[in-house]
């Protein structure tokens, strides 16, 4: 009797970790009564008239575009390039970076990232939250494989001598971007300058140069 009732508190237990909510997919999901907007996940299309194509994604053999400010682009391939990764939680990009071009500092709130360079060198870092924010920083070559852990920001810099290829692997399959210089500065509507004045210990004329370049 004792050992089936603890039988059961075990199978309760178990069901209720994996019973679990997943960690969210989005940035936010306000509860709205009767709404027909689907969370963690985009709907299913009948498995009966799944394709392979539906699984696959072409293109990741060409370089992206790094003619612009930072000297970079990335190419992602998240649920929205290919519909199959839904729900399983994995996605990839590719990371192009001309000579001194920056993938600029930035986090992605729902995975971690592993990073494989193909090509050239990368110097890499990110930082650890508060009270340390230690800069976490090393120059990568070709075959060299770097993680970013979750939500931490981090960066990527051509440091070398030619164009830079790296791959990532994410842990979502909708990981998410958050740049940091285009959130602070580049808000619809602006963060009022005095609060960012104050945050970045500048001056307000500072504050707002910086805001016009966003
Ligand atoms: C699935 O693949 C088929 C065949 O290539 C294509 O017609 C369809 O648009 C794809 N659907 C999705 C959601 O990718
Ligand atoms: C790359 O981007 C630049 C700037 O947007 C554009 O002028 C140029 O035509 C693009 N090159 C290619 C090959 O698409």
């Amino acid at each position: 009797m004792a050992k089936s009732v603890l039988l059961i508190c075990f199978l309760v237990l178990v069901f209720a970790f994996a019973a679990a909510d997943n960690s969210p997919l989005q940035d936010f999901c306000v509860a709205e009564a009767g709404s027909s907007v689907l969370v963690n996940g985009q709907a299913c299309k009948d498995p009966e008239t799944v394709q392979a194509n539906n699984f696959s994604f072409s293109g990741l053999h060409l370089p992206g575009n790094k003619s612009n400010p930072v000297g970079s682009k990335v190419t992602p391939v998240t649920v929205a390039q290919l519909p199959g990764l839904n729900t399983l939680g994995i996605s990839m990009a590719r990371i192009d970076i001309a000579l001194w071009g920056i993938n600029p500092p930035h986090t992605h709130p729902r995975a971690s990232e592993i990073l494989l360079v193909l090509e050239g060198t990368l110097e890499v870092g990110f930082i650890t939250s508060n009270p340390d924010n230690r800069l976490i920083s090393k120059i990568l070559q070709k075959g060299d494989v770097f993680v970013f852990p979750q939500g931490l920001i981090h960066y990527q810099r051509n440091t070398g001598y030619g164009n830079a290829v790296a791959i990532a692997g994410l842990g979502s399959e909708n990981p998410g971007v958050i740049t940091i210089a285009n959130v602070v500065f580049g808000s619809m509507p602006d963060i009022s300058a005095d609060i960012l004045a104050k945050a970045f210990k500048v001056d307000k004329t500072v504050v707002s140069q910086l805001q016009s370049k966003f």
